[in-house]
């Protein structure tokens, strides 16, 4: 159905994709936490790749954020207000223990204990993810994720906080786009730390991947009734021609984005047939670490935003594959100069329903950027509204087709930092003013709360 301007008319409610189904959304520390050496919290990585000058669009930081380390009570209140019941956020592990390893710092256990049994006290469910991205910088000291003695460092981190917060906290992730944070941080440069390479690549995507599993058994052998997941960002990738170079240089893409971390996870190894150069990860392997790499999740956490469009290239080493950038293609793209393209989660959710061993998956991330407005009082934001709208209408469109999907979390709650980007991107459903940080329902989060309030069993 359409309106005569030609938009979809959305029709579907909270309650067409069953009522158990998940609805909530997505953070993570350094993007709205600020405090950023409050409490005895130690450096990570990001409080230090953010004083690089040149690294942030106009060298931009997360010290103060969204200050919800100050602010979390208000927000966990505004959100209760809007009918969301499931909240994603993740630990910084350099308020837990400043070093890295060593000594905890008992207040920011408290931090987060307040924060979850707020959460509960609100009827809200909190939903863990142990690492996004902001790794305690004394350890980056020593190499970070491309040193081996990641695994017990993680180990460490891991049973702290099952021990800490696993009496309440049952849903769990204990990655965040291992894909990004390598292929940015430790390949490109772009990401904190800031390191290039296949020397510092290879080594952080195999150690990523045993902590992916490692960090999992510690969750199942110390949490009673977890429910364990990690997330990956994944893209449909479409080959700009029928050429078989084209297509080939797709397969390529697709391989790295979006099979590297999954398939080793279950039990599949590398996807290294049409990347050779993913076979020198060899060279940090050891006998048993084939076995330690597979764990078996209660769910996948897809994180789906965009499509990319491939072609062959001569000129990028290794993978001879190019992004074509969606601004060149002439379509509809956000600020991130991403495409909108909703069916992109659909054929997302088809790739990975298609693993045998994937038991769950909920969209853990989906949402947009886009030049908002406040005007008088309010912010009008129709294109955000309309994305939604339409990624979910394809979200329902693999539901009923039988595909498993059971949960869907928007990204994000307030507007905030967005990594290498600032605050020039926003992606809430709240708009914040980042001088007097006041929070104001955009329409999308008025949609949202509308649309969530008519379920019949809010879960
Ligand atoms: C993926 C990341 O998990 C999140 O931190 C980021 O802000 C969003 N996508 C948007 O880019």
């Amino acid at each position: 159905m359409t309106h005569t301007s030609g938009t979809p008319i959305f029709d579907l409610q909270a309650e067409d994709f069953g009522t158990d189904f998940v609805w909530g959304v997505s953070t993570a520390a350094y993007q709205i936490e600020g405090a950023y050496k409050a409490d005895g919290k130690g450096k990570s990585i990001w409080d230090g790749f953010v004083t690089k000058k040149g690294s942030i669009f106009q060298d931009q930081h997360g010290q103060i954020a969204c200050d919800f380390y100050n602010r979390y009570k208000a927000d966990i209140l505004l959100m209760k207000s809007m009918n969301i019941d499931h909240f994603r956020f993740s630990l910084s592990w350099s308020r837990i223990l400043p070093n890295g390893t060593g000594k905890v710092n008992q207040k920011g256990i408290d931090f987060y204990n307040a924060l979850i049994d707020f959460c509960l006290e609100c009827g809200i469910t909190p939903w863990v993810t142990l690492y996004h991205w902001d790794l305690p910088q004394a350890l980056e000291d020593l190499g970070g994720w491309t040193n081996r003695k990641i695994l017990h460092w993680f180990e460490a981190y891991v049973q702290i906080c099952a021990e800490n917060f696993g009496d309440r906290v049952k849903h769990w992730m204990v990655l965040n786009e291992p894909m990004v944070f390598t292929g940015a941080g430790y390949f490109l440069g772009v990401h904190a730390p800031g390191k290039k390479g296949l020397k510092n690549f290879l080594p952080a995507i195999h150690h990523a991947v045993l902590c992916q599993a490692l960090g999992g058994k510690i969750l199942r052998r110390t949490v009673p009734k977890a429910v364990i997941g990690t997330t990956f960002s994944c893209s449909q990738i479409t080959p700009r021609s029928k050429s078989k170079k084209d297509i080939k240089a797709a397969h390529k893409a697709d391989t790295l984005l979006n099979r590297l971390f999954i398939e080793p996870s279950l039990g599949l190894g590398y996807p290294n047939e049409s990347i050779p150069v993913l076979r020198k990860i060899k060279k940090y392997q050891r006998p048993e670490d084939a076995q330690n790499s597979v764990f078996e999740f209660d769910f996948i956490g897809i994180q789906n935003y965009t499509r990319e469009v491939v072609r062959h290239s001569y000129t990028v080493p290794y993978l001879r594959a190019k992004i074509v950038k969606a601004t060149e293609r002439n379509v509809t793209t956000t600020l991130m100069d991403w495409e909108v393209y909703p069916p992109s989660i659909y054929e997302m959710l088809k790739k990975f329903n298609a693993y045998q061993g994937v038991n769950q998956i909920l969209i853990t991330e989906n949402g947009a950027a886009f030049k908002d407005r406040m005007e008088e009082g309010e912010v009008n934001d129709t294109q955000r509204t309309s994305y939604l709208q339409n990624y979910l209408a394809q979200v329902h469109k693999a539901r009923s087709e039988g595909l498993k999907v059971s949960g869907y979390f928007v990204w994000t709650f307030t507007d905030n930092f967005e990594w290498a980007e600032g605050y020039h991107p926003r992606f809430g459903l709240v708009h914040i003013d980042f001088k007097t940080l006041k929070r104001t329902i955009k329409a999308s989060g008025k949609w949202y709360s509308t649309f969530l309030k008519g379920r019949k069993h809010p879960k």
